[in-house]
């Protein structure tokens, strides 16, 4: 069993990216600028938030945060994005969600300039990367791509099972692994699939993006199996610093022996979800007046 150490490998591309910030600045070309739109004080949103603006500080990008309190209007934020819209100097932007019930997210979502929406959530963005046309794309399966390229795990004509369906993890990732670069025979399951032992057996890759902890036992993965653990669900934890500690959807002890490779929680998909924000802002730099 070797194991996806996506720590070590979104600090390799982060050293990359710095690299080539370096490099930029040295041609007298302005660094990437990234800016986050953040709405209220919700622990998780403010600590991904968080880790976005150092990421960008370590890599020597420009940074913006842009906060507004939970009573802000739907035409407030709107009005912003607008402005970030036609700002020149901003490359790209978030805006962290989740976002309070009263805003229309998917309003939002879809004000955002597709060329620099760096989530890769604009229905732009999502038809392109359907498509396999330049776009960005969410930088969960964005990260998790990268993973098996830099891991330089076999795609070609494999069984990939992914376990959840959502608009930023499932259905994107299952569409990338479809195209001609990566050529897995892929299978999405969801709660609502009949006999998923029996289904997730059959994966050569098997992707686990449920939220729901421990859900993958040794009984559904095959031997030599390359299983990628994507579920972060935060289990209370007062002796830490944080209070809580992150629990992946796969039964790491007992899987991790069959498998060929698998990713840790924490350490495996996360990191690489950050590292793929700052390619996508790299892109969306060197894009600029060159897109759609
Ligand atoms: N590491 C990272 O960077 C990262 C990034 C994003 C998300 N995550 C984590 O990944 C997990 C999934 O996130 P998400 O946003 O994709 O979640 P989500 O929107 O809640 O989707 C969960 C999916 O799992 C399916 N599911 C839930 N319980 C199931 C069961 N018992 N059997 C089969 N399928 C089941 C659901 O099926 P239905 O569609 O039928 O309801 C749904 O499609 C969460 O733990 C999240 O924190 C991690």
């Amino acid at each position: 069993m070797q194991l996806i150490d996506g720590k070590q490998i979104a600090s390799e591309i982060k050293k990359e990216i710095f690299e080539e910030v370096e490099q930029m600045k040295a041609e007298g070309k302005k660094v990437p600028h990234l800016a986050a739109i953040l709405v209220g004080h919700d622990g998780g949103s403010e600590s991904y938030v968080a880790h976005k603006i150092k990421d960008c500080q370590e890599v020597g990008y420009t940074s913006t945060l842009i906060r507004f309190e939970e009573d802000v209007t739907g035409e407030e934020l709107l009005n912003q994005v607008e402005v970030l819209n036609n700002d020149a100097d901003i490359d790209g932007f978030i805006v962290q969600l989740p976002l309070p019930k009263h805003i229309p997210e998917q309003k939002v979502i879809e004000a955002i300039s597709p060329e620099k929406d760096v989530d890769g959530f604009h229905p732009v963005n999502v038809g392109r990367m359907v498509l396999g046309i330049p776009s960005f794309v969410s930088a969960t399966p964005f990260g998790i791509v990268q993973l098996l390229k830099r891991c330089g795990i076999e795609t070609n004509g494999k069984n990939c099972v992914i376990i959840g369906r959502s608009n930023i993890v499932g259905r994107p990732l299952s569409i990338l692994m479809s195209h001609k670069n990566i050529n897995a025979t892929v299978t999405v399951a969801h709660s609502r699939t009949k006999n998923l032992e029996e289904v997730c057996h059959q994966a050569d890759i098997l992707v686990a993006a449920m939220g729901v902890p421990g859900f993958v036992k040794a009984n559904m993965v095959k031997e030599g199996a390359v299983v990628i653990d994507v579920g972060t669900t935060r289990i209370p934890a007062p002796e830490t610093k944080s209070g809580y500690r992150l629990k992946g959807d796969v039964k790491f002890d007992e899987v991790a022996p069959l498998c060929s490779w698998i990713t840790p929680v924490p350490g495996g998909v996360g990191p690489m979800t950050r590292v793929s924000l700052l390619l996508n802002t790299l892109q969306a730099a060197k894009n600029k007046n060159r897109y759609v």
